[in-house]
């Protein structure tokens, strides 16, 4: 990645960071009262965006900070949470949320994220933003990178789920996209139009 595009890249604890607060957002979605459709759109969106995230901490983020810190005992049990949280998520995905089994299985999932997001947060960012200042940006932008390759991998997935988790924002999102093609197609028409007028039409 070019090095003007490092510069400009948040950096890989704020990106981090954000993970976590849009999955805990969607998380907070879930009620046992929650019709189905949505339970089952809400676990969805929750188990990808956390596999996408395990997967670019641990081939971006961990690797970085283990050349920073060693072997560090939080660093070291972080793969193995994931891996928890991974095989309760193949749980998940073997039941349906008609199952009595599944708002369980889901709150298992939140109190495994919970717990590692804490030791994350509280231990190996603050450790990260100490120890590897001037790498933050530029890890940042290659896990942007990777990023747009996992989520290429399964785009129609993501965004259906989260239209169905986060409804009002998806309808909200669309709303500002329409005004905003409404201010600006009527400028675009007028300035072709008088570009025709002038002989200077565009292609
Ligand atoms: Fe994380
Ligand atoms: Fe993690």
């Amino acid at each position: 990645m070019p090095e003007n595009t490092s510069k400009l890249s948040p950096s890989i604890t704020a990106m981090i960071r954000l993970d976590h607060m849009h999955v805990l957002a969607a998380a907070h979605r879930y009620h046992a009262c929650t019709p189905w459709w949505r339970k089952r759109a809400i676990v969805n969106g929750v188990c990808a965006a956390l596999e996408i995230h395990a997967q670019l901490e641990e081939e971006i983020f961990y690797p970085a900070l283990e050349r920073a810190l060693g072997n560090e005992e939080t660093l070291a049990k972080s793969r193995p949470q994931h891996d928890e949280m991974r095989a309760t998520i193949a749980r998940l995905r073997a039941t349906g949320p008609e199952d009595a089994a599944y708002d369980g299985l889901f709150y298992q999932l939140i109190r495994e994220v919970v717990h590692h997001v804490a030791d994350e947060e509280t231990i190996l960012l603050p450790d990260a933003e100490r120890l590897l200042k001037s790498e933050l940006r530029s890890l940042g932008a290659a896990m942007t990178k990777r990023r747009m390759q996992l989520v290429g991998e399964r785009p129609g997935e993501i965004a259906l789920n989260t239209a169905k988790t986060f409804p009002v924002a998806t309808v909200l999102l669309a709303s500002a996209v329409l005004l905003a093609l409404r201010h600006c197609l009527p400028k675009a028409r007028c300035r072709s139009r008088a570009a025709s007028a002038d002989g200077t039409t565009s292609s």
